[in-house]
This record gives C-alpha cells, structure tokens and sequence, in this order.
C-alpha cells in the first residue's frame, strides 16, 4: 500500500462557455456530475484526503457533492491555478505526518484514470516533483514543457511563449504531484508578472529546478483521459468517448452489444454471461442482467434486476424496484415499476405494471393497467400464480387475483377476484336486429 495522499481538485472555474446556470464541473457525464468522477478515481488511489477549491456557485457544488470527508476551501476571486492551490494549503498541512505529497486534479478533466495517475504518483517518490505531460501534434493553447539536454526546466504558458517556445509539442497537462512541504514553501513566493497577471502554478516548476529538485514527467495512457470540459461540445466529445469505453468493458466481459456506438450505461450495469443487448438501449443507477438476458432495442431501464433468460423490449421500460425472476418476459410499451415478477410470466404489449407482485406464469393480457394510485396514495396489486389477465383490464388497487383465476377482456376489477374462477365486470353484449343508422337530414 502507498502513502496517504493530498488530493486538491480545483473547479472554481466560472465556465462561461458552458452557457448553462448549473457550476460547470456538475455537468454530468454519464449521468454523474464531472466533480463526481474525479472524486472516485481519487479514491481508487487508496488513502486520500481530498480537499475541493471551489468559486463560482460553489454552494451548489458543495450541495452536490455530500460525501462527509471532503474538504472544502473558497477561491474568491480567482487570481490563477497557484492561487488555487495556495487556498488549500492549510487543509492539507493540517493533515498527516507532513511527508504526504499532494496531488493536483481538475474538476473539468472528468476522465483521468487512476492507474496513470498512480504512475505520477510513483515518479514523484518521497522527493520529487512529477509533471503529467502529453505530446501533441496542435499543443496550441497550452503551457509547454521547456528542456534543457532533455531535462524539465520550466513551463512556459502559450500567452507567455516566443516562436521557438510555441514549438514545443510536449504540453502541461495540468495534472502533478508535489512534496506538500515544497508547495507551502513555493505557492507563497508566486508572482503575477506575466502576460495574464495570473498566478501561475506552472511557475512552481522553475521554483524546483533551483533548488536542485528532480522534475520528472510521466504521461497518461490515451490523451483523452486529460481533456477538459469547457463547452457542450467538448462535454458531449468525452461522454461518447466515456460510452465507448464502458461498451468495450462489458463486450470484454463476454456482453454482446449489437452496436457499441448505440448504449448509453448511466450508472452500474451488471451482467452475467451469454446477454445480449441491442441498439439505443439506456441504463441507469444500478442494473443487474442475469446469464442469457435479451435486451431488444430501444429500452430504458432503472434501478432493476432482469433475471435469466427474460427477455425485455422492444421499447421497454423498467423503472426502479423492478425484480424480475426467470424466463419473464415484457415487450413493448410496458413499463414495469416496484414490481416483482416471478418466473414464466409474460407482459408482452401496452402494460403498466406498478406497485405489484406477479406469481409465476402469469399472463398479463394487453392493454392491462394497475391503477396504482388514487391521486394521494400508492396502492398494491397483488396477481397470484397461473393467473390469465385478458385484455384492456384495469386492476384498481389494492386488490389481490386469486391463484388461477381469469379475467375478462374489458374488466375493471376493483374487489378481489377468487382464485380458479372466471371474473368479468362489463356490460353484457347485446344485438338489436334490425336497426338502422342515422342519416343525415336532407337540405331544403
Ligand atoms: C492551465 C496550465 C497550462 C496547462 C493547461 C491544461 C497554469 C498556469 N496553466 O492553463 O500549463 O497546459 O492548464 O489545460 O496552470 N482554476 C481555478 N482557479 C483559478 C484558475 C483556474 O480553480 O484561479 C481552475 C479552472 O477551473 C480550471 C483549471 O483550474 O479547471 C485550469 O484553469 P485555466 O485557467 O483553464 O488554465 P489554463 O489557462 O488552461
Ligand atoms: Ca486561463
């Protein structure tokens, strides 16, 4: 196990081009707000203690986020990136032995993967400082990594750059490590004579060089994983890119995905072997597909459990407190809500199926409806075993159908219905022979 780590996570930034009220790192990928995401990788890199600089709306934020161990520190104005840091320092001197280093992450950059961060970690050792950096073919726009005989001597901004700088295509990505004892030793020494009148947190890199510091780099798996977010477009660009990736998890794990383009999983989605889910189907919170589940298109589910064999969509919805046991099946436009289904049974056209419990091989007719709420309470329907529902039924809640007892096309069912006996509730047909359909009056 490694060292305790400081973690700080700057988001104080305003994002303006987001055109949008909500804090620019609540803007969710995968349903989760950006903050959100960095906030668990850094758990993944064991002991943390995280401490979140925050700005502009940043009582929302705070709001957001609930966890009871995060540290909060106010960045108001916002003076640049070392000002950030330098707001955290007290949460993090407070903290531990003192040794700790301290990891710098942004809540814009929602995807950085913790094994790379993990390299960083181990570069900077007990002792130096560890510069996550990329090498690209348009560095434009970012700070550049400045070597002399290939050893890190400063960051240089792009606004601060000459021509020969400008061509560096080795950039700052923002992300490091430093020994916490030499931030509080560097962030207070800043200046803000520069093209920005920032205070930089580049600048820190210099500050080590003379001091005979060792500055190393490493650098991340994809460059995707340290692209921020500040606009819809940049937004939607890492939310496909965070899709793809989780598709390709679930077909390594033996799922098969008719199109990995085409699922959007917003949560936890678990699967056993042998499912199969087609295009367009969304899932969120935590979904669990049992061995051989068929997912047809376009689905959405939540919060559920689809057990073996079942076979859902298309245009299912399953919303949460859904459990359904083996070899169920619901087809299209039925929407199953707190419900537990047991094997067998079928719903397999225009359903809503809410607040109720299914027995086993149970036929739910189409165009069945539980009439689950009276407009101030929620209502049970309790269907036993073998039950045959016919169709355009409306069960009005509570009411139970008995074991083996079949309903009548066209019931509405508001008592209960006795077990092995055929229920009706609509008027009786009759015929008028002879009658003769209105005509239309003649003009005169
Ligand atoms: C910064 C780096 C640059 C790097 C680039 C990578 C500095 C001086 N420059 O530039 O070398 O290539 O990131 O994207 O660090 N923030 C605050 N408070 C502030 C200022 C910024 O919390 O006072 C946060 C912002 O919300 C943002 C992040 O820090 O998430 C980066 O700030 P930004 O001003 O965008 O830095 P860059 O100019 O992109
Ligand atoms: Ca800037």
């Amino acid at each position: 196990m490694h060292n305790a780590i400081n973690v700080v996570i700057l988001a104080a930034g305003q994002g303006k081009r987001m055109r949008s009220d909500l804090p620019k790192v609540l803007h969710p990928i995968a349903g989760k707000p950006m903050l959100g995401h960095v906030i668990d990788t850094a758990r993944q890199l064991g002991t943390v203690r995280i401490c979140v600089v925050y700005g502009h709306g940043g009582e929302r934020v705070r709001e957001a986020m609930t966890a009871a161990d995060l540290r909060w520190t106010k960045q108001e104005p916002q003076l640049g990136t070392g000002h950030a840091v330098l707001q955290a320092l007290p949460e993090l001197e407070k903290v531990g032995a003192g040794k700790a280093a301290s990891l710098v992450l942004y809540g814009d950059v929602p995807l950085i993967r913790a094994s790379t961060l993990q390299r960083l970690i181990d570069a900077a050792g007990d002792t130096k400082l560890a510069l996550l950096t990329a090498h690209l073919d348009d560095p434009h726009g970012y700070g550049r990594i400045v070597r002399v005989d290939h050893k890190v001597t400063r960051i240089v901004e792009e606004k601060d750059a000459d021509d020969a700088e400008r061509a560096i295509q080795e950039i700052n990505t923002g992300i490091l490590v430093a020994q916490t004892e030499a931030l509080a030793r560097w962030l207070p020494q800043l200046g803000n004579r520069n093209a920005q009148g920032e205070y930089y947190l580049t600048d820190i890199v210099a500050m080590a060089v003379a001091e005979g510091m060792d500055v190393v780099t490493a650098h991340p798996d994809a460059n995707w994983e340290t692209d921020g977010v500040n606009s819809k477009a940049q937004l939607a660009r890492l939310e496909r890119i965070h899709q793809r990736n989780i598709a390709e998890a679930l077909m390594e794990q033996g799922v098969t995905l008719a199109d990995p383009d085409r699922i959007d999983v917003r949560g936890e989605l678990v699967c056993g072997r042998d499912v199969f889910i087609d295009v367009n189907c969304v899932f969120e919170g935590c979904v669990e597909l049992q061995d051989g589940v068929r997912i047809n298109a376009n689905c959405v589910i939540q919060d559920a459990v689809v057990g073996p064999k079942s076979i859902i969509g298309p245009f299912a919805r399953l919303r949460p407190g859904t459990v359904l046991a083996e070899d169920v099946h619901i087809g299209n436009f039925v929407e199953v809500k707190n419900a537990t289904i047991a094997p067998h049974s079928k719903a397999n056209h225009l359903a809503y199926i809410g607040d109720a419990t299914v027995g086993s091989r149970v036929n739910v007719g189409a165009g069945t409806i539980t009439c689950n709420y009276d407009g101030a309470n929620k209502h049970r329907t309790i269907i036993e075993d073998d039950v045959f529902i016919g169709s355009d039924t409306q069960l009005v809640a509570p009411v139970t159908v008995g074991k083996g007892a079949t309903l009548g096309a066209g019931t509405t069912l508001t008592k209960d219905a006795p077990p092995d006996s055929l229920t009706v509730s609509r008027a009786r047909q009759v015929s008028l022979a002879g009658w003769k359909r209105p005509v239309k009056a003649k003009k005169e």
